[in-house]
């Protein structure tokens, strides 16, 4: 049977098995999908024995998606833009590295939430692995121009010469938030909500009708929906639809056919209240 794998840690709390395991089972496709707990000093390792063992397809999570960046033999566009990977796909005895957190985003938003992000004046808060992951897609998708906020400034900085879109990205300071204007779409994409950090965002931000997106869903997002919707968001989006997207997304390149989301997502949803957060 092919074998698949999430490569990551923590993975206790990890949804991926469970909505892998459902996609494969829905389409009818044989395949094992485990857990693999590694941390940076022993991805690399990890992750050869796996394919050792024959390894067909593997996910990266947290911390090891800019890692997983540098082991790849080859890369898709998407990977390359981002500089960061979730998605392994063998090729020959190595790894294509692929990133489906944009794609599955931007599914999301456009596809579950009917929002459309043409034109929307962006903040992205953050500049870690997950803001690399999702920015490109967005500024594929047709936002207008994108606002690149971090707590450390060059991180900010090194975002935006990545995106290379001169003119229609920049960074500001953490400082200069209260000074920015306002959004019709903010993405929160800080990990301070998985370490018990709490931001201090100025309601000035939300334009009318803003759409606000946390990467994280469950508790690590809490605190930053509950902010947008105190702003007067429209909409204020957890990260647990764009986790199946984009294990849909990831599942397609493996097996070649895309598996229907709603059943699972909503499976998922119902169930939210009592899940931990996480991937
Ligand atoms: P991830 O893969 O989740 O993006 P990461 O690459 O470690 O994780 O990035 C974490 C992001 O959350 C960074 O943008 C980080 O800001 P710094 O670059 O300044 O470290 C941001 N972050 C974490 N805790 C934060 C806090 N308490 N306030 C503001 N930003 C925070």
């Amino acid at each position: 049977m092919s074998q698949f794998a999430l490569f990551g840690h923590p993975l206790a709390h990890s949804l991926s098995p469970r909505i892998h395991r459902a996609f494969a089972r829905d389409l009818g496709i044989a395949m094992e999908y485990r857990t693999i707990e590694a941390t940076a000093e022993n991805f690399a390792e990890r992750l050869a024995e796996f394919a050792r063992a024959g390894g067909a397809g593997g996910n990266v999570t947290l911390p090891l998606k800019e890692l997983a960046f540098g082991l790849c033999d080859a890369l898709s566009p998407m990977a390359q833009r981002a500089q960061a990977v979730n998605t392994l796909v063998r090729s020959g005895s190595g790894w294509l590295g692929d990133n489906t957190d944009g794609s599955g985003l931007v599914r999301d938003l456009s596809d579950r939430h009917r929002i459309d992000l043409r034109g929307r004046r962006t903040l992205l808060i953050g500049a870690g692995g997950a803001a690399r992951g999702v920015a490109p897609a967005l500024l594929d998708a047709g936002i207008d121009k994108l606002v690149v906020v971090n707590r450390t400034a060059e991180r900010a900085d090194q975002l935006v010469d990545l995106l290379d879109a001169p003119g229609r990205v920049g960074s500001r300071y953490w400082e200069d938030l209260p000074a920015l204007g306002d959004f019709e779409l903010i993405v929160h994409a800080t990990s301070a909500g998985r370490t018990g950090g709490k931001l201090e965002l100025p309601f000035g931000l939300a334009a009318p009708r803003m759409v606000a997106v946390d990467l994280n869903y469950g508790e690590a997002a809490a605190g930053f929906l509950a902010w947008a919707r105190a702003a007067g968001a429209e909409a204020a989006i957890d990260g647990l639809g764009m986790l199946v997207e984009q294990a849909a997304d990831a599942f397609e390149r493996w097996h070649g056919r895309r598996p229907d989301t709603e059943a699972v997502h909503d499976a998922l949803r119902a169930e939210l209240a009592h899940l931990p957060s996480g991937d």
